[in-house]
């Protein structure tokens, strides 16, 4: 049972990643993001999900800073994006996310999309920045499972978190299976499907009979699954709602109702057809 905000996951190499964080994909750099970032820390999350894209790494540092919480008491994930990776540039980018984060390390590095022909140059990158202690853990983003087996044939070390689009109608049950299998954690991005799972009757109907939000228990759902979830909200209310999800258990016959929603359908991109 997971039942604190606190409470961690560990990855293969040993490191304890929190199960719940924030994440600020579309959240504006300035104000916004510092804002949301500084409500999600006084309301306790550790674990902030930003990306070189997000165009927010400076907010997001500036939040860190003046949270006045303890570096090594956070959780910070970035990413190397799509126009950068290859070798030299993917040290150069983490460079410049480091700089613009003022960070001397994060604590996750992930390659963002599977960019064909360049994310094994860009996986060598994330290696090397590993063993130096540049970053903690490293893992890839938007990862089928055949990206996954092509990586692993040459990869030294293997990507301990594979973050991907995950929520009950896409609930990504096979890749699920194989990253357990690896040893991989599975991130779900959008858990509220961007907001629009929201709606859902069946989940209505559950969320009443725990006295709970739907988006509670959509992402007690994923906790319960073991998935680690980063709810993007800039709305502190929202956020410390999304925080609120450790003092419930939801039964075997619900998260059942919940897993057949699934409809393998997705509101982002699919991995195998992107044109970023
Ligand atoms: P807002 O930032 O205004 O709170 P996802 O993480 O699946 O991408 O979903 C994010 C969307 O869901 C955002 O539009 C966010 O809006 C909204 N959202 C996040 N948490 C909640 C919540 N607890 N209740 C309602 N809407 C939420």
């Amino acid at each position: 049972m997971v039942n604190s905000l606190q409470d961690t996951t560990t990855l293969h190499n040993g490191v304890e990643m929190p199960r719940l964080g924030l994440g600020v994909w579309k959240v504006q750099d300035g104000n916004e993001v510092v804002h949301a970032v500084k409500s999600a820390i006084k309301a306790g999350y550790k674990s902030i999900d930003t990306a070189a894209v997000y165009k927010n790494e400076e907010g997001v540092g500036q939040a860190i800073r003046e949270s006045g919480a303890p570096r090594d008491s956070l959780f910070i994930t970035t990413k190397v994006w799509n126009s950068d990776q290859g070798y030299e540039t993917t040290l150069a980018a983490f460079d410049e996310s480091l700089s613009k984060l003022q960070l001397d390390y994060t604590d996750l590095y992930l390659i963002h999309w599977p960019v064909g022909g360049k994310y094994k140059e860009t996986w060598r990158a994330i290696e090397k920045l590993y063993k130096d202690g540049r970053v903690r853990a490293i893992g890839v983003s938007n990862f089928h499972q055949h990206h996954l087996e092509d990586l692993l044939a040459d990869a030294e070390i293997a990507p301990m978190v594979n973050q991907i689009e995950l929520h009950p109608l896409l609930s990504q049950e096979p890749l699920r299976a194989y990253c357990a299998s690896k040893n991989i954690k599975v991130e779900a991005w959008s858990p509220l499907g961007n907001g629009r799972l929201l709606t859902n009757e069946l989940v209505q109907e559950i969320a009443g009979k725990y006295n709970k939000s739907v988006a509670q228990v959509i992402l007690r759902w994923d906790l319960q699954h073991d998935i680690i979830t980063i709810p993007k909200s800039i709305n502190e209310s929202r956020i410390i709602e999304n925080a609120d999800i450790f003092d419930f258990e939801l039964s075997a016959e619900d998260m059942q109702k919940i897993d057949s929603l699934n409809r393998n359908e997705r509101f982002g991109s699919d991995p195998d057809n992107f044109n970023f």
